[in-house]
């Protein structure tokens, strides 16, 4: 038992390995970064249900369900941000201890702090930029947050009044203005190496 500060870490009596055999997956975080709108909540949800089906544990992490909770009390100024997507990326470090497959959807717009969460989750992070252009988002505006950036009510918008920061490397990049949404599932199903049944490499 390590011990530091009076705080000590119990090591466990079944492990990350034994709990993913039980479960027939490897624990992984698919991180979604993107503008909003650019798709980052649908292709989740859509891969969570189909990924389901195939019998897999699965669980998606969404930005403004977060902010209901565990993270009410953050903002978004900078510093905010950053804590933001810390803490989320501790709680995916957890779940992906606990075996299960984690979709979460973020702007997550800072290079910064996405290589934080590559500090935190290291090679259980795979990273997919929904990339999209701004006026095919702003076209969407499915929650009317464009609207209301653009009519100033919205401070740090991203991609209007706050920087988007295009990732360099991501795993996969999906282009949600090029191919419906289903197409892009498939996509994101072939990329991670999901068979519909036996062996999955997620
Ligand atoms: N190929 C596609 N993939 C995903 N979404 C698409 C695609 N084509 C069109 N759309 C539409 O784009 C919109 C994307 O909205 P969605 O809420 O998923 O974005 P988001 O990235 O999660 O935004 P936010 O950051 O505000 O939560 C939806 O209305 C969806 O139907
Ligand atoms: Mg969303």
């Amino acid at each position: 038992m390590a011990q530091t500060n009076n705080l000590s870490w119990h090591s466990e009596l079944v492990t990350r390995v034994e709990r993913e055999q039980l479960l027939g997956q490897r624990g992984r975080v698919v991180w979604f970064t993107g503008l909003s709108g650019s798709g980052k909540s649908s292709l989740a949800h859509a891969l969570n249900a189909k990924l389901h089906a195939m019998g897999l544990l699965v669980y998606t992490l969404d930005g403004d369900n977060i902010r209901h909770g565990l993270n009410k009390n953050l903002g978004f100024a900078v510093a905010d941000r950053n804590e933001n997507i810390r803490r989320i990326g501790e709680v995916a470090k957890l779940m992906v201890d606990a075996g299960i497959i984690v979709l979460a959807t973020f702007i997550s717009p800072l290079r910064a702090e996405r290589e934080g969460l590559r500090h935190i989750l290291a090679q259980d992070l795979i990273e997919v930029f929904v990339d999209c252009p701004l006026e095919v988002c702003e076209s969407r505006d499915p929650k009317d947050l464009y609207k209301k950036a653009r009519a100033g009510a919205i401070a740090d918008f991203t991609g209007i009044s706050s920087p988007y920061e295009a990732p360099l490397n991501a795993d996969l990049v999906i282009n949600t203005a090029a191919a419906p949404l289903e197409e892009c599932v498939a996509e994101l199903v072939d990329f991670l190496q999901i068979a519909p049944t036996g062996e999955n490499h997620v």
